[in-house]
């Protein structure tokens, strides 16, 4: 072996690395914790960032890797930050990111059983356990994912080969033209994995939502007959569990009664709400989600694992194997296609991470009590969040929150702004905010008006931390106006 090789294959030098590099991360979490200064995001212009980096990239100097990562570390978004309020990306567990290295440095890839022995199992005991607590049936089975759009996808590959009739994986779709109902509001993947599936714009039937961003069951019918009665085929319907941009559940058992009268494959998009069904309090929010034919989880947004971990659930197991209906020769005999310890056949990755090693160190770290804890501490926030917005006489809630997701704006004048002048407003106060870096939060549309948006997956935010920022805004406005 080269002397380069051998250096690089070092077990010594890997310890020592792992040791430094574990402190830095353990110092990182102590000072996101404690120390009221730090900052969320060191904002800079992308231009100048991509410089920074691309003569990084080109200095030549001695590697010291605490050094190096102490640098990549003042450039990132840190999210364990209480005052980290953005999209929907969780502060993983440490113990997450432990499994995570673990994982990475053995690389069992799980196409086949042969690579990847343990990784296959465990994500069958993960798959199982999780069918389990939705209540499907014991022959219920499914795949991880690297992510939920990838999971929809995958859920809606296998709800085109079971409900079209033609094999469309075989055929095409054979001049049919097949259509999926969804939610205007869904996320946008759904459209992605449709427009994938080679459908186009006439693939996607908008479902119009009620003032709380759910679904309006009272139009279903209507468009269910108009959609077919211009030779469309609807393949299935996707349930928001819940909506990206406010955190709405649709109602699922009467979603769920409509699909059944007319055949019609459930899918329930619950990358983000699914975790909800850990939590008393909260998982009548999910009632009926059993009925769904499959069901998407992310485990890297409610359930405090590092990105990415999806899972895709099929109410009927052999469903899964629908998906790519292709057989891999090389890898997999005709039988084996059918054997739940290739994953290969069920998976659109090949070489896949072994992702169910995070979700099962956590659980028996901490039981699955620490699911519960984290939604239901997260949407009490939300609802504290709620009750300040409320109160105050500068800011509007758009809707009262249902999971941990908050919409609101700011609007001092309250006459005499018009909505475009509010949305405006709204975006340049979340500008000149994300630029401070003090804070981070989001913003979307709804109903063409911008919206200022908070997703509280911080367990460590608190309500001066949102007082605070909401100050901050305020302060932005008067600085500025
Ligand atoms: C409801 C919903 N579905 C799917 C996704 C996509 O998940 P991922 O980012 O894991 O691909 C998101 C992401 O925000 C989401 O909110």
């Amino acid at each position: 072996m080269s002397k380069l090789l051998e250096k690089a294959y070092n077990t010594e030098d890997f310890r020592k690395m792992g040791h430094e590099i574990v402190d830095l991360l353990a110092d990182y979490l102590n000072s996101a914790y404690n120390d009221e200064n730090q900052k969320v995001l060191p904002w800079q212009n992308p231009e100048n960032m991509l410089q920074k980096w691309e003569s990084n990239f080109q200095k030549k100097e001695d590697f010291n890797i605490k050094n190096l990562f102490t640098d990549f570390l003042e450039d990132s978004i840190h999210i364990h930050n209480p005052k980290y309020m953005g999209h929907q990306v969780c502060p993983p567990l440490p113990i997450s990111a432990i499994a995570e290295l673990f994982g990475s440095l053995l690389n069992n890839g799980q196409a086949i059983y042969e690579m990847g022995p343990i990784a296959n199992a465990m994500e069958r005991v993960i798959l199982e356990w999780l069918s389990a607590k939705i209540g499907y049936p014991k022959s219920a089975f499914g795949v991880l994912t690297s992510g939920g759009s990838i999971g929809n996808l995958t859920a809606l590959l296998a709800a085109r080969q079971s409900e079209s009739n033609i094999d469309a994986w075989e055929n095409g779709t054979k001049n049919q033209t097949f259509a999926i109902m969804v939610s205007e509001q869904a996320h946008y993947s759904v459209s992605r994995a449709v427009k994938i599936m080679g459908w186009g714009e006439k693939g996607i039937i908008k479902l119009p939502v009620d003032a709380n961003f759910k679904v309006d069951i009272s139009k279903l019918e209507e468009i269910y007959k108009k959609t077919t009665s211009e030779n469309i085929k609807i393949i299935a319907l996707v349930a928001n569990v819940c909506t990206t941009a406010t955190g709405s559940f649709d109602p699922i058992n009467e979603i769920a009664d409509f699909c059944e009268k007319h055949k019609i494959w459930l899918h329930a998009d619950a990358a983000h709400g699914g975790a909800a069904l850990f939590s008393e309090k909260h998982k009548h929010k999910l009632n009926g989600l059993h009925r769904a034919d499959s069901i998407v989880i992310d485990f890297h947004k409610m359930m405090m694992n590092s990105a990415l971990t999806s899972a895709v659930l099929f109410k009927i197991g052999d469903k899964s194997y629908q998906t790519f209906s292709q057989k891999a020769s090389y890898l997999l005999k005709d039988k084996q296609a059918f054997e739940w310890h290739n994953s290969a056949n069920r998976s659109l990755e090949c070489t896949k991470y072994w992702m169910s090693i995070k979700p099962y160190s956590i659980i028996k770290a901490y039981g699955e009590d620490i699911f519960k804890e984290y939604v239901e501490t997260t949407f009490n926030l939300a609802e504290n969040f709620a009750d300040i917005i409320m109160k105050s006489t500068d800011f509007e809630l758009a809707v009262k929150p249902e999971a941990n997701i908050v919409c609101f704006r700011y609007n001092p004048n309250k006459k005499q702004l018009s909505e475009i002048e509010i949305s405006e407003l709204n975006t340049s106060l979340r500008k000149k905010l994300t630029e401070e870096g003090k804070f981070y939060i989001v913003q979307t549309d709804l109903n063409n008006e911008t919206w200022l948006r908070v997703t509280l997956m911080n367990p460590f935010t608190n309500i001066k931390n949102i007082e605070d920022m909401l100050d901050e805004l305020r302060n932005i406005y008067f600085e500025y106006n």
